[in-house]
């Protein structure tokens, strides 16, 4: 399924909002995430950082357990995420350098798209442009449900 120019501003608009509930007093870096599903729901989630800092959790990680509490299992169609230093008015700064997700983000992503056999779009947004990289790039010969069938 492609993504029109509006289904797209809409999911990156999704990651945006996401980001405003961050909770990351300790880096001050807030990021959000939202997926798009092919019935065209988008389920968003932002960092929630912990005061032992390495139980942080990554907005893409909180995204797909929000998804997976609501029963979602597959059809994931693309992913965008975004992030940056908290500003004045509380709101992120969009980095420069367009956010991609971190390594452990990638696998979780993985497991919700290899369990309906779709290869997300991953929109990773910074302040000038938007790279758009296919998840199967981002974390080629995944280890996923298919592996323990
Ligand atoms: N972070 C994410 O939420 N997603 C990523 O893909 C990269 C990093 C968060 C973790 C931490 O709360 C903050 O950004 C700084 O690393």
């Amino acid at each position: 399924m492609a993504i029109d120019t509006e289904t797209r501003d809409r999911l990156v608009a999704a990651a945006r909002t996401a980001a405003l509930a961050a909770y990351a007093p300790y880096s001050g870096f807030r990021v959000g995430a939202a997926l798009l599903f092919d019935d065209g729901a988008i389920v968003a989630g932002s960092n929630v950082e912990n005061a032992s800092y390495g139980l942080s959790l990554c907005a893409e990680t909180v995204a797909c357990a929000i998804a997976s509490q609501a029963g979602r299992r597959g059809g994931l169609v693309a992913v965008a995420v975004l992030g940056g230093m908290t500003g004045a008015d509380g709101a992120p700064v969009i980095a420069e350098a367009p956010v991609t997700p971190c390594g452990r983000c990638r696998q979780v992503v993985n497991e919700l798209a290899q369990l309906g056999g779709t290869d997300p779009i991953v929109l990773c947004v910074g302040a000038r442009e938007i790279v758009e990289i296919r998840l199967s790039a981002l974390l080629p010969h995944a280890f996923g449900p298919a592996n323990l069938a």
